[in-house]
């Protein structure tokens, strides 16, 4: 049997990020404003603070400014909307993230279309993920776009292939389902009321799972030689682990990624090469 190799989000997100970095040290030696991301955090979700200061890191390192605003969980929506305005509106800031979930009594929705779409770092405005739809320049949410880079990055062919995604948020799910689609995949979009999901995910050249589950997708539920995606995050008392089988998994498959190292890292590089770009567009 061929052995199973490894899509390497760590390496691969280094290597895009000293990429960043050097492209803002030109930037800053050339006297210009450094790009900016501001990052909003209403609450104390502890996955959200893990990742915000994640997220904040990664900006210092490339040389990014970093508005970090943290928001009590009592915060309005009024006030909430009052603080995007202001992002909106400062020349300082290009990229604005609102790190998701907001507290239960805060409209989602109503916050992410306050966001300028040529700010919204995560292209998760209705404008952006419509452009998306429709084929048309935009913001890619970061970790569909990590995914991609990913598998473009090994030289995983997708046109023609059969692509299949477990999950349909507007996060993951749907935006790769249709970058997929862009590569000629043929792409199927699985969810919670799938029936018979393992005849499909078995037919599946490409899997992505985006399925929330801790070791959802087992061995027999693989193709042999697919290429496996685990967007899963799902911390257990034994650690971090994704949605996939990895032991079990890695029998089968040709590539699969890593949790953690796989898209997680990605995901973070992308959110810099997205702030970079709207940064670009500015100039
Ligand atoms: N919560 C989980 N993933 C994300 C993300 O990519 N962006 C934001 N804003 N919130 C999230």
């Amino acid at each position: 049997m061929t052995e199973c190799k490894i899509l390497d989000g760590k390496k691969v997100a280094s290597e895009a990020r000293e990429r960043i970095a050097v492209i803002v040290k030109e930037i800053k030696e050339s006297g210009k404003v450094p790009p900016g991301l501001a990052v909003v955090l209403v609450g104390d979700n502890p996955a959200s603070k893990v990742y915000v200061g994640q997220k904040e890191k990664a900006c210092k390192e490339v040389g990014f400014e970093s508005f970090l605003h943290r928001l009590p969980e009592e915060t309005t929506q009024q006030e909430l909307l009052e603080l995007v305005a202001k992002l909106n509106e400062d020349p300082k800031v290009h990229g604005i993230l609102v790190q998701l979930p907001l507290p239960k009594h805060l409209n989602e929705t109503e916050v992410i279309e306050a966001i300028r779409p040529e700010k919204d770092v995560d292209g998760f405005h209705p404008m952006n993920l419509g452009k998306l739809v429709a084929g048309l320049p935009c913001t890619v949410p970061c970790t569909p776009k990590g995914i991609m880079y990913l598998l473009e990055y090994y030289g995983i062919e997708i046109e023609g292939k059969n692509a299949v995604v477990v999950g349909r948020s507007n996060i993951v799910g749907k935006p790769v389902a249709h970058l997929l689609l862009q590569k000629n995949a043929t792409v199927t979009i699985c969810h919670s009321r799938t029936k018979n999901l393992e005849a499909i995910t078995q037919e599946a050249d490409i899997l992505v799972v985006a399925a929330g589950k801790p070791h959802f997708i087992t061995q027999h539920m693989v193709k042999k030689g697919a290429v496996v995606v685990d967007v899963g995050i799902n911390r257990l008392e034994s650690g971090l682990v994704g949605d996939v089988d990895f032991d079990g998994v890695r029998m089968k498959a040709s590539w699969i990624t890593p949790v953690p190292g796989g898209v997680g890292p990605m995901t973070i590089a992308m959110l810099l090469q997205n702030t970079l770009e709207m940064y670009e567009r500015t100039l």
